[in-house]
């Protein structure tokens, strides 16, 4: 996939979030999508995939603004169901994108919360990133970090990063940054 056309669809994707979203949003997404590509690359997914992945993740959660705006709320439901209708509604204007691959891009968004999704339509790498991003972002309680690993952290690199993240004992006082292996800079 060439990277100019990706980058003209993420453009739309951020001018979305950045006329009816908010900038949160944005820096979510883009959290998402850098860890839903490494994850895919280091799961081996073919670079095609590895595209597709990364776009399915800039779109996962494009349903919210519309989903605040017709319930007033964003839970999973509901703007997953938005998400699904605003995928299908912009794919129609694609024409690098077969129609099997807009098929699943809207399943992905459709079902972006469910494990079982994930699975089946084969975008762990996504729904692993979407839960560090979010375990990142203090909305799951630490005291979770282990139950959720266990139960939803599938992909090789996905787990590394995870246990790095979250499940990581420290001896040391965990406030203090570790950098002594960072050479000091002299000014
Ligand atoms: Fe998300």
């Amino acid at each position: 996939m060439q990277q100019k056309v990706k980058d003209q669809f993420i453009r739309r994707v951020i001018d979305y979030y950045a006329t009816l979203g908010t900038a949160a949003e944005i820096q979510h997404t883009q959290s998402v999508a850098n860890y839903t590509r490494l994850i895919a690359d280091a799961d081996n997914r073919d670079p095609h995939q590895t595209d597709l992945l990364e776009l399915a993740a800039w779109l996962h959660d494009i349903g919210c603004p519309a989903s605040r705006r017709v319930y007033g709320n964003s839970r999973p439901e509901n703007q997953q169901h938005e998400g699904r209708l605003i995928v299908n509604e912009w794919v129609k204007e694609i024409n690098w994108l077969t129609s099997d691959e807009k098929i699943w891009l809207a399943n992905v968004v459709g079902t972006h919360h469910q494990f079982q999704s994930a699975v089946e339509y084969r975008f762990e790498p996504l729904f692993e990133a979407d839960l560090i991003v979010n375990m990142t972002e203090g909305y799951y309680k630490a005291e979770k970090a282990e139950h959720l690993y266990e139960k939803l952290m599938v992909t090789t690199y996905g787990k590394e990063l995870y246990k790095q993240l979250f499940l990581k004992k420290c001896d040391n006082d965990s406030s203090q940054p570790q950098f002594s292996s960072i050479p000091t800079i002299k000014k």
